[in-house]
């Protein structure tokens, strides 16, 4: 006879869970890609859980803007925000975007990472189309209630940039038009009671907040971009919170694999989106092998042994999006690392 499940659902949770990762897809193709792309005006999903992917934070898509489009979507002077982080991958064409009212000059091969709710906008000024690649936290943003959206075309749907003049320079959803003190008032520091202090410190933490996020990094040009060799092999960190971007939810890195060498084998408690950049070779994820070429993406499934093979003549290359910084935050913090990268 079979067994029957137990009422309570937070028992079999996690096995269910398990099945369903199992069924959900972990590769897609260049040819796929493309092909969407062709069709499409705007974006086109790479990796988002409305293709089955079991992605729940992050998501990557490509988008394009027609050649010498000197407005961008549009927009003329805000552009747009959201209560999301952003890291675009320039892919083709020349041009700059606005972001929080700074130029940033990019080209093929730079990165632009969007502060959580900074206003932005992207030019393309060259003669061919801009096709950007952007990895972004909106399934989070979405999932914890706090997903706002606003466009400078459509204020009538603005929720918090219409409040002031104030309110429209603010990072901070419905907070940062509060003068920004650094600390409490001096009268709230020595004599109050703990319980009074570590409020009066929870009033001014946004004002604080907005502070580190306009002194975070933004852009990071392709040039400047070096491997350094470690466990998994050899990587470039691109955004990360440790290296001066303001980011809370995700990080983006590089890997470059040897023409017949292979990465390290690990797997973690966050989620990875993998998009090869250039090469071809093999990839066994969770004991099951996948064949790769340039253009393919990978979501690697949530706590997922996974390591890269590179069976080409030329050096492989990996862009790894990740929602590492959030899960840490969250308290979910783990990385194994199995076999070590040789060459
Ligand atoms: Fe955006
Ligand atoms: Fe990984």
């Amino acid at each position: 006879m079979a067994e029957s499940k137990p009422e309570q659902e937070y028992v079999f949770f996690a096995k269910d869970e398990l099945e369903k990762r199992k069924k959900a897809p972990v590769q897609t193709t260049a040819e796929d890609i493309a092909s969407r792309f062709l069709e499409q005006r705007r974006v086109t999903l790479i990796v988002d859980p409305k293709q089955g992917f079991n992605n729940r934070i992050i998501r990557l898509w490509i988008n394009k803007i027609k050649p010498g489009d000197q407005e961008g979507m549009g927009w003329r002077t805000l552009g747009h925000r959201h209560t999301v982080e952003a890291v675009i991958y320039i892919k083709q064409g020349k041009g700059y975007s606005i972001v929080d009212g700074k130029r940033y000059d990019w080209e093929p091969g730079d990165f632009i990472c969007v502060p959580y709710f900074a206003w932005h906008r992207h030019v393309n000024e060259s003669d061919v189309e801009m096709h950007y690649m952007a990895c972004t936290t909106q399934h989070l943003s979405r999932a914890l209630g706090v997903a706002v959206y606003e466009d400078e075309r459509y204020p009538e749907y603005w929720v918090f940039a219409q409040k002031s003049e104030e309110a429209m320079k603010g990072l901070v959803p419905g907070g940062s038009e509060v003068p920004p003190p650094v600390t409490p008032p001096p009268s709230k520091q020595s004599t109050d009671s703990l319980d009074s202090r570590l409020y009066e410190e929870q009033l001014y933490y946004s004002a604080n907040e907005e502070m580190r996020r306009r002194a975070g990094k933004v852009m990071v040009k392709g040039k400047d971009i070096k491997f350094n060799e470690t466990r998994m092999g050899f990587i470039a960190h691109i955004v990360d919170p440790r290296i001066g971007f303001h980011v809370k939810q995700m990080s983006t890195l590089m890997a470059e694999i040897a023409p017949g060498g292979k990465s390290g084998a690990h797997r973690h408690l966050y989620e990875e989106i993998e998009y090869v950049l250039a090469g071809e070779g093999y990839s066994i994820i969770e004991d099951k092998r996948y064949d790769w070429k340039k253009g393919d993406a990978f979501s690697i499934p949530m706590f997922g042994w996974h390591q890269h093979f590179n069976t080409g003549n030329e050096p492989a290359r990996f862009l790894v999006h990740t929602s590492r910084p959030g899960m840490e935050n969250l308290g979910h913090v783990i990385t194994q690392q199995g076999e070590a990268y040789c060459d």
